[in-house]
């Protein structure tokens, strides 16, 4: 087994959406690099180009060039088919908005990765109780979507991400539809879980109080990422 510590590296990212109206240069050459366990946060102005990024560093959208490594294994040489395996298996994404299915129970809805990786169904259970206790949604496992508030539900929503055991979880403005008391709760959980698997976290936020606690920050400008000094204190 691979002892290194680096997860994920991406170089010289571009990316231009076409289309019928003008040209959006959205990424001029990003590079980044994520370690094992690493905690980081992209912050950046509204259309700058942080869900472009999130997206194409979890192989859900392809870059127009530029190199995403995760250890060794290449993105952009994987067919749609073989990608979405790898995502399913090793990248936990949490949404804006949960994008949880409406007709399945919150426990459903868990084992959904867990399902779609072939996992024997004692497993899938079995993890997706305990990441929902974990969650602190033991006693909400039979209820809807539509049954949940919505902290249950963005809760819910890393819950499934984490089915998986995935070696990295891409949030993309997780807490942006939360008030403070749920944004806290879904903060304590996610760091709780990273402490305890390990996980690296890569967090897009607009919210500075969340940006200060992370170790490191980069801003999307221009369609490059900067390091900014994490604004502790
Ligand atoms: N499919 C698309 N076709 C054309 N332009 C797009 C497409 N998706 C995004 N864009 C444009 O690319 C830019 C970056 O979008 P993106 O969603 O990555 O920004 P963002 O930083 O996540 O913004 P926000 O903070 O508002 O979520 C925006 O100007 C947007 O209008
Ligand atoms: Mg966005």
């Amino acid at each position: 087994m691979s002892k290194g510590n680096l997860l994920l590296s991406a170089e010289n990212i571009h990316k231009t959406y076409t289309g019928k109206a003008e040209p959006v240069h959205v990424l001029k050459g990003v590079d980044i690099t994520i370690n094992r366990d690493d905690l980081t946060a992209i912050v950046g102005s509204s259309g700058s180009g942080k869900s472009t990024l999130l997206h194409i560093l979890g192989g859900l959208d392809r870059p127009d060039k530029g190199t995403i490594l995760f250890r060794n294994t290449d993105l952009s040489r994987m067919d749609d088919e073989t990608l979405a395996r790898f995502r399913n298996r090793n990248i936990g994404f949490v949404f804006q908005f949960h994008h949880l299915l409406p007709e399945f129970t919150a426990l459903e809805n868990v084992f959904m990765p867990g399902l779609i990786a072939g996992k024997p169904m004692s497993e899938i259970r079995e993890r997706a109780g305990y990441l929902l206790e974990e969650t602190g949604l033991k006693d909400r496992m039979d209820h809807r979507p539509s049954e949940l508030s919505g902290g249950e539900q963005q809760r819910v929503a890393v819950a499934r991400a984490l089915m998986n055991e995935p070696e990295i979880i891409m949030a993309d403005e997780p807490t942006g539809n939360l008030d403070e008391a749920n944004t806290e709760k879904l903060l304590s959980v996610l760091m709780d879980i990273k402490q305890k698997e390990k996980t690296a976290i890569v967090l897009i936020t607009h919210d500075s109080r969340i940006a200060g606690i992370t170790p490191t920050v980069y801003q999307l400008h221009h369609g490059k990422l900067d390091t900014t000094p994490a604004n502790h204190g």
